[in-house]
This record gives C-alpha cells, sequence and structure tokens, in this order.
C-alpha cells in the first residue's frame, strides 16, 4: 500500500450532520417524511441523487425545474453552516492520524462526490495537505460508480492495488470494491460485504497501514 484515499463527508470530518440538517429542513418545508435511516441512504451519493432518494417519500411530482430550485436551496442551507466550521473542528485523532500516515510516506488523496470539497478542506486549514484532490468537480458519475476514486489514483500516479480507500458509506464501499482498491470501513460501511478491513474509529488507520 503506497497511498490512502480519503472520503470527506463523515470520514475527514462531521459535514454528515450538516447534510442532514440541511436536508431536513428542506424536506419540512415541503412536507416530506424524512429520517436518519433515509440520511444514512445519502452517504457518498450525489447531490441529485440524494434529492431523487428523499422524494421517494413526497406525495406529489416535482419538475426539472423545482428540483434544482429544491436542492440549490438546500446547498444554501449547507453552505451557511460550513461557513461556521474552522481548523478547531478538525479532530485531534484525524489530525494526528493524517499526519502519522504522512511520516510514514503514504501519498495521501481526497475522493468525495462533494462539490463543496474544496470549501470544506479551506475551513479546516486543510486547503495545501492532500496530495490530490478528487471530488464531484471533476467526475459525471458519483458514488457507487468508481470514478472519483480512480480519478484520485491516476492524480496520485498510483494504480488501485497499492491505495486504500477509507469511507463511511457503503456507497463508497461500492465503489472501491468496483475499482479494485481495498477499502477501510467506518460506522455503516463495515456493513458491506466487500469491505476489506472494519474500523472503529480513525486512528484504527495506524494498524492498517504500518
Ligand atoms: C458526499 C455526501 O460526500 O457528497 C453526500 O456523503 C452528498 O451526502 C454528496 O450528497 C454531494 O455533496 P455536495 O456538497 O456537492 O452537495
Ligand atoms: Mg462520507
Amino acid at each position: 500500500m503506497k497511498a490512502v484515499i480519503f472520503d470527506l463527508d463523515g470520514v475527514i470530518c462531521f459535514t454528515d450532520k450538516y447534510h442532514y440538517i440541511a436536508w431536513k429542513k428542506l424536506a419540512d418545508k415541503n412536507g416530506i417524511y424524512f429520517d436518519e435511516d433515509i440520511n444514512n441512504r445519502l452517504r457518498g451519493v450525489s447531490r441529485m441523487a440524494s434529492l431523487d432518494i428523499i422524494l421517494e417519500k413526497a406525495t406529489k411530482q416535482y419538475t426539472e425545474e423545482e428540483k434544482e430550485y429544491m436542492a440549490a436551496e438546500k446547498n444554501a442551507t449547507y453552505v451557511e453552516l460550513l461557513k461556521e466550521m474552522s481548523p478547531a473542528d478538525l479532530s485531534e485523532e484525524v489530525k494526528i492520524t493524517l499526519e502519522s500516515l504522512r511520516t510514514r510516506g503514504y501519498k495521501l488523496a481526497i475522493g468525495s462526490s462533494s462539490k463543496n470539497t474544496k470549501m470544506i478542506l479551506n475551513q479546516l486549514g486543510l486547503a495545501d495537505f492532500f496530495d490530490a484532490i478528487s471530488d464531484g468537480t471533476n467526475i459525471t458519475k458519483s458514488k457507487p460508480d468508481p470514478e472519483v476514486f480512480l480519478k484520485a489514483a491516476e492524480f496520485l500516479g498510483e494504480t488501485p492495488e497499492n491505495c486504500l480507500v477509507v469511507e463511511d458509506a457503503k456507497a463508497g464501499i461500492q465503489a472501491a470494491f468496483d475499482g479494485g482498491f481495498e477499502s477501510a470501513g467506518l460506522g455503516e460501511a463495515t456493513e458491506h460485504p466487500n469491505v476489506t478491513y472494519k474500523m472503529d474509529s480513525f486512528k484504527d488507520l495506524l494498524d492498517i497501514c504500518k
């Protein structure tokens, strides 16, 4: 293993909670049922595909234009929450683990479906930390398609066999598996049958990547 590719939301930081808050606000406003279980299905999935999952519970049909508007509204709420983030929101555990992996010689990259990746890394003080960033702005298909991780590996100049993918989403583990990557799962990602390593916490990476 020469490199580690990290998902962002729910792995490097807790922005998965902000996604939930922003979608919940939109769902409540439109009288659509939404809960944590539905939210878990949105992990790793693009903004528009997430909205389609939420609208499964809607009692009316929405036009494409209305859907674009709803997605933009959700993103505006989400971005307001992101503005409150600072380097203090990067946990000590994540910070120390990332620094240790770098000291051990691993190349480090981000592989996230989010189009807000650069803003989040900036807020956390990680704008220049990673060797490569593959995100929602350079892909045409979001997870579970492996594109985002294949691009990250390409940007790093590594083959998938040499990269470990770190994920909290089942869709992310599927993407890693289909792309030929080993994976380390957190939370519900550990339930995916194809996860290579099941982790209790982020620092377990230091036992996996010696
Ligand atoms: C992923 C999240 O990282 O990014 C998903 O797990 C989210 O829940 C997706 O929908 C897209 O994010 P954004 O910031 O582009 O709306
Ligand atoms: Mg995630």
